[in-house]
């Protein structure tokens, strides 16, 4: 079915940008530049400026920005590490990947991690804590990273769905150990495939983690360091990543207005939770536009039925997926969202007349 308002819309951004991306294209082509080159260096400076870090590590995903993290930490047989279920399963993956053991703490109702839920969940075999800024919504870092100080603990952010949000001015994925990011194609700023980046400001670290993306080579393709894997951003991602990069502002820009839209078009409607507000503190890059709704089933046949591709994020949660032997973990503010959430469009290209149309179609199933 062709949806009136697709959940993302690619082509839009493509035929706006049309130039800009065939020119790219000619350019690492015509100049032969693939791996480990000009264009990654480039973009690894950009993130690391942008986001206030020494070092930017591009990799090959997000799942892969984790896992590396969480090798490169240490993370081993023995180790517990404290994270939320509410979240892609690749947080939790990257622990379990390394032998480690999650524990899983519940979330609040802006969708993150309940850091008042932390320290209770601290044991002698604690490793870390791996919090998530979902939705392009920060978690209370200074809390975070205060229990982490006291305890000893490492920190690694989550911030796949959070470019460019900040915390008391501290940007995502700037406060932990690393933090990491996807550019997986619906994220704030996504390629044509898959894509990933780890931030840190620790020179050995980052020195790990770039052996670590290319098989144990650092300098010199001579000289083995380590045992590592092939994991490296590709350099035609990094340069379409690099066009897209001086869009950046702009859109977060129109997310925000689009955010503000939403929010007025559902202010007041009985039965609909509104994506949670938050201002002050908080700089929300509105990865996804999330309302909470006891009857989500409902409204989301509503939505479709109506020409509007919405996403659930996620159904089961996933202390409740069998395979994965999570299920003694007792998490109920995750299970309510799961069952009431409902993604809405979100993306820069949406217009005005598109969002009105959501509000619209949303409104008349409360009516
Ligand atoms: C919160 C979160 N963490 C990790 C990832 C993994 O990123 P990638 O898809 O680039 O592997 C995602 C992507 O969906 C995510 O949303």
């Amino acid at each position: 079915m062709a949806y009136r308002v697709p959940f993302v819309n690619f082509k839009r951004q493509y035929q706006q940008l049309k130039a800009e991306f065939d020119k790219v294209f000619e350019e690492v082509m015509s100049g032969g530049d693939f791996i480990l080159r000009r264009h990654l260096v480039t973009f690894e400076k950009n993130i690391a400026r942008f986001v206030g870090t020494k070092h930017a590590i591009g990799v090959n995903t997000g799942t892969d920005a984790l896992y590396l993290s969480a090798h490169a930490l240490d993370f081993g047989p023995g180790d517990q590490v404290i994270t939320v279920a509410h979240t892609f399963v690749a947080t939790i993956g990257a622990i379990v990947q390394c032998g480690a053991t999650p524990v899983l703490i519940d979330v609040r109702d802006d969708f993150d991690m309940d850091v008042d839920q932390i320290e209770a969940s601290i044991t002698t075999k604690t490793k870390g804590i791996i919090p998530v800024h979902l939705n392009g919504h920060a978690c209370e870092m200074d809390k975070i990273m205060e229990l982490a100080q006291n305890y000893n603990l490492v920190v690694i952010e989550d911030a796949a769905q959070a470019l460019g949000a900040s915390f008391k001015g501290g940007k995502c994925a700037s406060f932990g150990d690393t933090g990491i990011f996807s550019f997986y194609p619906a994220k704030m700023l996504g390629t044509a495939g898959d894509g990933g980046m780890i931030c840190t400001n620790d020179d050995e670290l980052a020195r790990k983690l770039r052996a670590l993306r290319d098989n144990g080579r650092v300098e010199s393709a001579d000289i083995i360091e380590c045992f590592g894997w092939c994991t490296r951003l590709d350099n035609l991602h990094a340069a379409l990543l690099n066009m897209k990069f001086r869009s950046f502002d702009k859109w977060v820009q129109r997310r925000r207005e689009i955010a503000r839209m939403y929010d007025n078009g559902f202010a007041g409607i009985d039965g609909l939770i509104p994506h949670p507000n938050s201002d002050g503190d908080y700089f929300d890059v509105y990865q996804n536009y999330v309302i909470r709704c006891k009857e989500r089933d409902r409204l989301v046949g509503h939505l479709r039925k109506s020409g509007i591709e919405v996403l659930i994020s996620w159904p089961t949660p996933l202390h409740k997926q069998e395979a994965l032997q999570l299920s003694h973990f007792s998490l109920p503010m995750t299970e309510r969202i799961s069952a009431e959430v409902i993604s809405l469009p979100m993306y820069p290209e949406l217009t005005t007349e598109e969002v009105e149309g959501v509000i619209e179609v949303v409104a008349d199933f409360f009516a």
